[in-house]
């Protein structure tokens, strides 16, 4: 327990410093194949290479380090997470699954166990960029397409060109999609919400992620002189807007389970003297159970036409994710939830109401999720933290798990 402890040590030491590249210095703000990402890569190729790890970096710009086998005929355990991040973000979402997992190959001290671990840094899971989430685990189960490389960002760079101005060849993207070979996909992860601090506990087995449905919405009317249209004239974009998402919120409040977002409006022409004429806004529904989610999205969607109607606006709508809830692996589950009961600590299982990249890999391989506590519930924010203890229960417990993996002669 004690090499846990100073190995949490250096792992928050680590989270700290990799949040540190960022595009907008005081904040931790690394979206896809920004420049500093290179940073990233760099930090951990070293701490990967330390390890006796080999290191390669894909096309969709996943960073990949492989701790080979005992024997070269083995299968595949991925462990992995993302290192992209929100604007002004947390220094431990994403970032954490991939630093714990150099740290439990550091943990092993040089042994080979009867199957390959694969520690893979997704370039891209929050979807900030280009509108569409988990760009790089996408690439690993060869899911990303050409209809999604031509998607642009807010200056109509194309995710290919991004890849290419990172130093990388998109027509190679076929080679990161995951082998025949894989056991499965393991991803430590931060809780971001209150449930665990407020149960005192430290880790959780995820048994499911919620579904999640992304909109951006656009209200259009008529821009005019704040000043000389009188309010029974107007066709004020930006109010119809807000009268909507009041009612997105009221239909999340009262539908048990459902929350709903608006995380950004932008209006135009966005002067203080000129009535909006044309709001576009994003909308985030997600529910554990996608007939609620479906339910209320076409709820939401059905107030937006009728709101617009009474108030003479056009509503637009361009869906960017239909994510299915996914349940996670039971048997992999299974073997993380004897390697948390063996290493001493409660097993408690949990929904993530947060997307992450297991959802997406849960497609082609097992998948299995360990949380850790975050204090203060809070996340997508500078105020993020772990505690080191925590760290290095979830450290034991991951250990505990590759061994359980071997035991069962992988
Ligand atoms: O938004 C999410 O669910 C995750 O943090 N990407
Ligand atoms: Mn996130
Ligand atoms: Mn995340």
């Amino acid at each position: 327990m004690q090499r846990a402890i100073s190995s949490a040590r250096d792992v928050i030491a680590r989270c700290q410093l990799l949040a540190k590249c960022t595009t907008e210095p005081g904040f931790t703000t690394r979206p896809f194949l920004a420049e500093p990402m290179h940073e990233v890569h760099a930090l951990l190729t070293s701490w990967m290479k330390d390890a006796g790890m080999t290191v390669s970096i894909d096309a969709a710009g996943n960073l990949r380090g492989c701790h080979a086998a005992s024997r070269p005929t083995a299968l595949r355990l991925f462990i992995g997470s993302h290192l992209d991040t929100v604007p002004r973000g947390g220094a431990y979402d994403g970032v954490l699954g991939v630093v714990l997992g150099v740290a439990l190959i550091e943990l092993l001290n040089g042994q080979h166990l009867n199957f390959n671990i694969e520690v893979i840094g997704f370039s891209e899971e929050e979807g900030f960029r280009f509108g569409v989430p988990f760009i790089g685990s996408r690439a690993l189960i060869g899911e990303l397409d050409e209809e999604l490389l031509g998607k642009r960002d807010a200056a109509g760079v194309r995710v290919a060109d991004a890849i290419r101005e990172f130093g990388l060849d998109p027509t190679r993207i076929g080679e990161a999609r995951a082998g025949t070979d894989a056991i499965g996909y393991f991803e430590f992860h931060i809780e971001q919400g209150p449930v665990l601090e407020d149960l005192r506990l430290q880790l959780a087995v995820v048994e499911a992620i919620a579904g999640q449905s992304r909109f951006s919405v656009s209200f259009r009317g008529q821009a005019n002189h704040a000043g000389t249209t009188p309010m029974r004239l107007r066709r004020d974009a930006l109010a119809g807007a807000a009268e909507w998402i009041c009612v997105v919120e009221k239909e999340a409040r009262s539908t048990s389970g459902l929350v709903a977002t608006v995380g950004r409006v932008d209006t135009e022409p966005g002067a203080g003297n000129v009535i909006p004429g044309l709001v576009r806004g994003t909308l985030d529904i997600r529910h554990v159970e996608n007939g609620e989610r479906k339910a209320a999205v076409q709820r939401v969607r059905q107030a937006a036409e009728v709101i617009a109607a009474s108030r003479g606006l056009s509503v637009s709508w361009e869906q960017y994710l239909d994510q299915p809830a996914v349940l996670m692996d039971a048997s992999l589950t299974q073997v993380l939830e004897r390697a948390i009961a063996r290493s001493g600590y409660p097993v408690h299982r949990m929904t993530s109401g947060a997307g992450h990249d297991a959802m997406i890999v849960a497609r082609r391989m097992p998948a299995a999720m360990l949380f850790l506590r975050s204090p203060a519930g809070i996340s997508h924010h500078t105020a993020e933290t772990v505690l080191e203890d925590d760290v290095a229960a979830a450290l034991t417990a991951g250990l505990g798990f590759l061994k359980e993996i071997e035991a069962r002669g992988a």
